[in-house]
């Protein structure tokens, strides 16, 4: 092992005052398990070559594929250049891939390989000695859970889970994390026998989002909002996922997941967390955690559920001027598939500051538009001193994050129309990241992988999160599950009918962003 392990190392840029300057990792290797999927394609080696380009690698660094393609390390260069080529966000530069592809490896092998792991020892070792990686190892199981158990086995069993000399190993697992509360303790106990709690980095790539994190930021960062972000102002809120996209390609892993567990389970009770949370006693990760436990514990699914939820599946409908199929159609699909597409719940917050508050959660496939973003609707002002028609088209008060596609706030209130007339209609403030800011965000991978590399475990949920989410979740799964299928709604609308009437009844409306 090389004197340049974690403890040795010394980051230049660690004791500089500037704390405005990022952190750069320290040397390591980053092996990725699932190195053929999309979202390797598309994200992780992408992001890995952004922050290469803006200087936050060491030298010290490499990157291993691991999978049963006959490929050597050349080839897994090149697959490596075409999707960096192809998707990632900052320019290209020779200079930074040369530097970068000196240090990309193959192991060849199955899960089930004790030899393709021991393989894959002897190669960190090498690297360890030869390129300086320093003993530091994080796997990233971009897998199916299925193959969990079976990878963390091996790596115990190679002797890869548990670092030497003050190194560390660290597991970095992608959802989904279990398809309910009992598979996700499994999961979870499975994990923890083979790595510590603090070894584990569970992904929710949408806590690496610039406009999540900036929702923190916002709450507590501010004066003027915490003061009305409570039941006696709110009315309620929307946290709506919309996407254009349909599902296309992606039969093998979204049948019989759907919707719900698909992104509600994770990425939108995580937006939850921060939009109900208690103002954390400090941004340390145990404190981070430990607020966005509490406000899970305390939020249940609305009954009934036949009132409170509904699900729906898209039909054949036009997208963008183009004629689509529905999901019964889409390829890999069963021809009688259940799997809903659309998925709105209601949750309540059992807290002094949010009783009798609902959150409607909504996500969507191949709907209207794509658009992330949390919606905090207040309440009418309790008297309003104008003639009725003054102000027949007020609506309410609303404070918008907008997660993405077009990032920042919008607040909506009333103001007067020009005129002689006293007439009052809803206007817009906008604050927009791109008009605010010179540089771009990052994106959710580079933020979240660079977080792994360096051991800062913040935006990453604990086990405990996410058995909470399943457990606000399965209720309704099962109702579900038990009740008939889910309605078909046109493609490129805005979901099922029994959405609409979901809210409807309550004397509310969605948004249509
Ligand atoms: C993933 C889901 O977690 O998030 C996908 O599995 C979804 O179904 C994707 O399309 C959306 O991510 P983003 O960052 O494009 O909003």
């Amino acid at each position: 092992m090389l004197e340049s392990g974690a403890a040795e190392w010394v980051n230049p840029l660690r004791d500089n005052r500037d704390r405005r300057l990022p952190r750069i990792a320290g040397p390591c290797a980053l092996v990725i398990f699932g190195v053929t999927g999309d979202l390797a394609r598309r994200k992780l080696m992408p992001a890995i070559y952004d922050l290469a380009n803006r200087g936050l690698l060491p030298p010290g660094f490499a990157l291993v594929g691991f999978a049963r393609r006959a490929w050597d390390d050349d080839d897994f260069g090149q697959v490596v250049h075409d999707a960096v080529r192809e998707h990632s966000r900052t320019p290209f530069r020779e200079e930074v891939w040369q530097r970068l592809s000196e240090g990309i490896r193959f192991v060849q092998g199955s899960f089930d390989d004790d030899a393709a792991f021991a393989d894959l020892a002897r190669t960190l070792e090498t690297l360890d000695r030869e390129r300086g990686t320093g003993g530091n190892h994080a796997f990233y199981l971009s897998v199916p859970p299925a193959a969990f158990p079976v990878v963390c086995g091996q790596l115990a069993r190679s002797g890869l889970a548990v670092a030497q000399d003050g190194a560390w190993s660290r597991v970095v697992i992608e959802k989904p994390f279990g398809h309910d509360l009992d598979s996700a303790r499994e999961l979870n106990e499975v994990v923890g026998e083979v790595f510590s709690e603090e070894s584990v980095f569970r992904i929710d790539h949408y806590l690496g989002k610039e406009t999540v994190q900036n929702i923190l930021a916002l709450r507590f960062a501010n004066q003027m909002f915490e003061p009305v972000w409570n039941a006696h102002y709110v009315d309620h809120v929307q946290i709506t996922m919309a996407e254009d996209i349909g599902l296309g390609g992606r039969a093998g892993y979204y049948d019989g997941i759907g919707a719900a567990r698909d992104v509600i389970q994770n990425h939108l009770l995580q937006l939850l967390a921060f939009t109900a949370m208690e103002e954390p006693v400090s941004f340390a990760a145990s404190e981070l955690h430990a607020e966005k436990i509490k406000v899970l514990s305390a939020t249940r699914p609305a009954e009934p559920f036949d009132e409170t939820t509904a699900r729906g599946q898209y039909a054949a409908g036009w997208q963008g001027g183009e004629k689509v199929v529905g999901l019964l159609e889409e390829k890999g699909f069963a021809a009688d598939s259940i799997t809903e597409t659309y998925a709105a719940i209601t949750l309540e917050v059992d807290t002094r500051r949010w009783a009798g508050v609902p959150f409607y959660l909504r996500t969507g496939k191949r709907l209207g538009r794509r658009v992330t973003e949390i919606a905090v609707v207040f309440k009418r002002a309790p008297h309003l001193p104008f003639d009725e028609t003054m102000t027949e088209e007020l609506g309410q008060n609303a404070l918008v994050v907008r997660v993405q596609p077009d990032e920042g706030v919008t607040m909506r209130f009333g103001s007067k129309v020009p005129g002689s007339e006293m007439e009052v209609r809803d206007v817009n403030m906008d604050f927009s990241y791109g008009q605010a800011f010179t540089v771009s965000s990052p994106e959710a991978y580079e933020r979240l992988i660079l977080d792994v590399l360096l051991g800062v475990p913040s935006l990453f949920p604990v086990d405990e999160e996410v058995e909470l989410s399943w457990k606000i979740l399965d209720p309704v799964l099962e109702h579900w599950a038990a009740h008939g299928r889910p309605e078909p709604y046109e493609a490129g609308t805005w979901g099922p009918e029994s959405a609409d009437e979901m809210l409807r009844r309550t004397g509310r409306e969605w948004r249509r962003p």
